[in-house]
C-alpha cells in the first residue's frame, strides 16, 4: 500500500467564500504552489493543511460546516488569531521573506512583532500536523512560510519522514545574512531529511549558508545535522502537461480561442500575453515601459499588435503591492493615451483572475507570450503556454531570472533589466516564422511532457525514503 501524504502549506488548494444561507463556494486557489501539488493530493488518501482563511464571523455550527466541507475536499484547515495571521503572512512572509528572497530589500521590513507571530503560526501549524499524523505518514512541508515547522516536528517526531521544498530563489550569503533571524530560520529547514529546491543555484545558496551562518559542512549536499543526515538537491517544478494539451483542444476552449482570436487579433493584429500574479517579482512596470519604447522605435507595428496583460489580484493587504497596482495602472493609461488610436487600443489590461478554460484559450491564441519576471523561482506559465501550443508555433520571450529558465534554452531568453533587449525581443518574436518557432519549441514540449508535476512529486518522495534508508544504513 502507498505511504500516506500529508502536504502542509499556508494556502489550502481553495479560497473559501460563504454562500447562500448557510454554504460555501470553493473555487481554486492562484500560483504555482498550488498548481504543482494538486495532482498529488488527488490521490485518495493524501491530507492536505493548511490556512483556513474562512469566511468571517462564522457561528459554531458554520465553522463546523466548514469543516466537513474541507474535509470532503480532503483538507484540513488551521484556524489562525487574525492579528496573528496578519502579522504573519503580510508581516513577516512576505514583507521580509519574499522580498529579501527575491532581492528586493527595498520592500524588505523586518519588524520582531511580525516574527514573533511567524513563529507563533508555525507552532500552530505544528499542533495541526502532529493531530493528524500517524506512523509510517510522509509530511511534506511546502515554502517560505513554514520555515521553522521541520525542526518543530522533528522534536516531536524524531524519526518521522520529512520533506521541505521551498518554491522561491535561495538568495546568496550575502543577501540571507541581513535576516536577522537567520539561524534560526537554517535550523528550521534543516529538521527535514530532504531540502528541495527548483534549481541547482538555489541549492548552492542554501549550502554556502549553512557553512557560513551555522557553521555545517557538506558534501555533494549531504549534511550532517547533530548527527542525522540531512541531503539538499533541486526539483524543477513541472507542470500537468497533457492536461493543458488537452484542454487547449477542447471545442468549447477552440470557440472561445476563435472569439477571442477575432476581437483582438482583427485583420491580421497579433497578440502578445503576459499573465501572472500582480507582484513587483514579475517586471510588470519594466515590461510595460519596453512595449512603449518598441511602439515608439516601431511605429509599423502600431494598430498590428496588442499586449493582453491579466495582473491577477494578490497580498492586496501590503503596502508595496498596493503601490505596484497604482503603478501599474497609471503606466497602461499612459501608454494607451499615447500610442491608441480610434481603433486600436494597445494594452488590453485585466486585473482578475481567470477560470481555467478562459486562461488556456489566452494562451492558444496568443502569437507571442512575454514573460519577463525580474526574479522567479520557477515560472510554470511560460510551461502551460508551451503545453497550449503542443506542435504548433508561439514564440516565448523568457526571462533568464526565471527558474524555468535553466530547461527552456530554446525560448528568446532575455534580461528583463535590459529594456533595449526586451524591445528587440519583442521585434524578433513578432517576425519570427512559424517553422523556426515550431524548431524551437519542439524541444522544451517534448521536456515538458516528461517532466510533469507528477513526475517532480514522484521524485522528490522517493528522494525522501532513499534518505531515511541511508540514515538507517549508518545506525
Ligand atoms: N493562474 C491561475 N489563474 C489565473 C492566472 C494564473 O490559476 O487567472 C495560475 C497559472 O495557471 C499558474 C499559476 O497561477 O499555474 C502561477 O504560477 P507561477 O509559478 O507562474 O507563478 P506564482 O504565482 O507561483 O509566482
Ligand atoms: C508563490 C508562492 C506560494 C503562494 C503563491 C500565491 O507561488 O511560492 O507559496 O501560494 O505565490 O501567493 P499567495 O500569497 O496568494 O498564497
Amino acid at each position: 500500500m502507498d505511504k500516506r501524504l500529508i502536504i502542509v502549506s499556508n494556502r489550502l488548494p481553495y479560497r473559501v467564500e460563504a454562500e447562500g444561507q448557510d454554504g460555501f463556494s470553493f473555487t481554486r486557489s492562484v500560483g504555482g504552489l498550488v498548481a504543482g501539488l494538486e495532482p498529488l493530493h488527488e490521490h485518495p488518501g493524501n491530507l492536505w493543511i493548511g490556512w483556513a482563511d474562512e469566511p468571517e464571523s462564522l457561528d459554531e455550527g458554520a465553522r463546523r460546516r466548514f469543516e466537513q466541507a474541507l474535509s470532503e475536499r480532503a483538507c484540513k484547515p488551521v484556524h489562525l488569531d487574525a492579528h496573528d495571521a496578519e502579522l504573519y503572512y503580510e508581516g513577516f512572509s512576505n514583507s521580509a521573506l519574499w522580498p529579501l528572497f527575491h532581492g528586493f530589500p527595498q520592500h524588505t521590513r523586518f519588524d520582531e512583532e511580525a516574527w514573533e507571530a511567524y513563529v507563533r503560526v508555525n507552532e500552530r501549524f505544528r499542533d495541526a500536523v502532529l493531530a493528524e499524523a500517524r506512523e509510517g505518514d510522509t509530511i511534506w512541508v511546502h515554502d517560505y512560510h513554514l520555515m521553522l515547522l521541520p525542526s518543530m516536528l522533528r522534536e516531536a517526531l524524531a524519526g518521522a519522514s520529512i520533506g521541505f521544498f521551498l518554491h522561491i530563489p535561495f538568495p546568496d550569503f550575502e543577501t540571507f545574512r541581513m535576516l536577522p533571524w537567520r539561524s534560526e530560520l537554517l535550523r528550521g529547514v534543516l529538521g527535514a531529511d530532504l531540502i528541495g529546491f527548483h534549481a541547482y543555484d538555489y541549492v548552492r545558496h542554501f549550502l554556502s549558508s549553512c557553512r557560513r551562518v551555522a557553521g555545517i559542512e557538506n558534501a555533494s549536499g549531504t549534511l550532517f545535522v547533530e548527527g542525522r543526515l540531512v541531503q539538499a538537491d533541486a526539483f524543477p517544478l513541472g507542470i500537468d502537461y497533457e492536461r493543458f494539451r488537452t484542454a487547449a483542444r477542447k471545442p468549447e476552449v477552440r470557440e472561445l480561442v476563435t472569439a477571442f482570436s477575432e476581437e483582438k487579433g482583427h485583420e491580421g493584429c497579433k497578440i502578445m500575453l503576459s499573465v501572472e500574479r500582480l507582484d513587483y517579482s514579475k517586471g510588470i512596470p519594466d515590461r510595460l515601459q519596453a512595449f512603449d519604447a518598441f511602439l515608439d522605435r516601431h511605429p509599423e507595428w502600431k494598430g498590428r499588435v496588442v499586449l493582453v496583460l491579466v495582473t491577477v489580484p494578490s497580498r492586496e493587504g501590503v503596502a508595496s503591492y498596493q503601490a505596484l497596482k497604482k503603478q501599474v495602472d497609471g503606466l497602461v493609461g499612459r501608454i494607451n493615451g499615447k500610442h491608441s488610436t480610434m481603433d486600436w487600443t494597445p494594452v488590453d489590461y485585466y486585473y482578475r483572475s481567470l477560470p481555467f478554460d478562459q486562461l488556456v484559450s489566452l494562451y492558444a491564441a496568443s502569437d507571442v507570450m512575454l514573460v519577463t519576471p525580474l526574479r522567479d523561482g520557477m515560472n510554470l506559465v511560460c510551461k502551460e503556454y508551451l503545453a497550449c501550443h503542443d506542435g504548433e508555433g508561439g514564440a516565448l520571450v523568457l526571462s533568464e531570472m526565471a527558474g524555468a529558465s535553466y530547461e527552456l534554452n530554446e525560448a528568446l531568453t532575455v534580461n528583463p533589466f535590459d529594456l533595449e533587449g526586451v524591445v528587440d525581443a519583442m521585434e524578433c518574436a513578432l517576425t519570427m516564422p512559424v517553422a523556426e518557432q515550431r524548431r524551437r519549441n519542439a524541444p522544451m514540449q517534448e521536456r515538458l511532457a516528461r517532466y510533469t508535476s507528477k513526475k517532480w512529486a514522484r521524485e522528490f518522495l522517493a528522494a525522501v525514503d532513499s534518505v531515511k534508508d541511508r540514515q538507517a544504513g549508518l545506525s
